[in-house]
């Protein structure tokens, strides 16, 4: 989905500007006398992520922040750890399709469509699962062990939005009366839970 490229590649070069400087096309190509084949490696997905957080889930970033070469290739990947019992709660990525792929354990995956409907599953290793762009999503490790899943998206930047740190942690917080009167929520609740969520709060790209 992202723009096409016209050059073979463009590692990007994230130390312009201190890495703020790109556009709608991506970051600013590295000069080809530069670039080495260290350039189109990325180790970061080899080990897992610490899943002793509020979720029980990790996840690994690879999208263009942390894998340069991704830079106006249109897309990227991410690595998932789950201890057993481990979610990550209903969240989309506004600009990618997902593709998840089971690298081991049984994770149930859940999309909710634009007219309210579920499509879930539980899927196993070696099988793979479609989250159409932009829709929520969940998934649930309902085995005993631990799950890991690698997922492809179809944008070098896919975003998240992860609905309950969005919801109660977000900065400026929304105003705790709009979640009360959208969730018919007391009000206290919504701080009791503002108090869980404050730590699960982290930059995800
Ligand atoms: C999985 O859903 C992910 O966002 O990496
Ligand atoms: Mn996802």
């Amino acid at each position: 989905m992202d723009p096409d490229p016209i050059e073979d590649f463009c590692i990007a070069d994230l130390t312009r500007n201190g890495g703020t400087l790109s556009c709608n096309y991506g970051f600013p190509c590295k000069p080809l006398s530069q670039v080495t084949s260290e350039d189109f490696v990325f180790s970061g997905l080899t080990k897992p992520g610490n899943t002793t957080n509020l979720f029980g889930s990790a996840v690994t970033p690879g999208s263009v922040d942390f894998f340069p070469a991704v830079n106006t290739l249109g897309l990227s990947a991410n690595r998932v750890d789950f201890a057993p019992g481990g979610i990550l709660p209903p969240h989309s990525h506004p600009r990618a399709t997902e593709l998840i792929t089971i690298i081991h354990g049984k994770v149930l995956i859940g999309i909710i469509t634009s007219n309210n409907q579920v499509f879930s599953r539980v899927v196993e290793k070696g099988e793979v699962f479609i989250v159409p762009r932009g829709l929520l999503h969940f998934q649930y490790n309902v085995g005993k062990n631990k799950a890991r899943t690698y997922t492809v998206f179809n944008s070098q930047k896919p975003g998240i939005i992860n609905t309950p740190i969005s919801l109660f942690a977000s900065l400026p917080l929304i105003p705790d009366e709009v979640l009360v009167k959208s969730y018919m929520l007391d009000t206290n609740l919504v701080q009791v839970i503002r108090d869980k969520f404050a730590p699960a709060k982290q930059p995800l790209k």
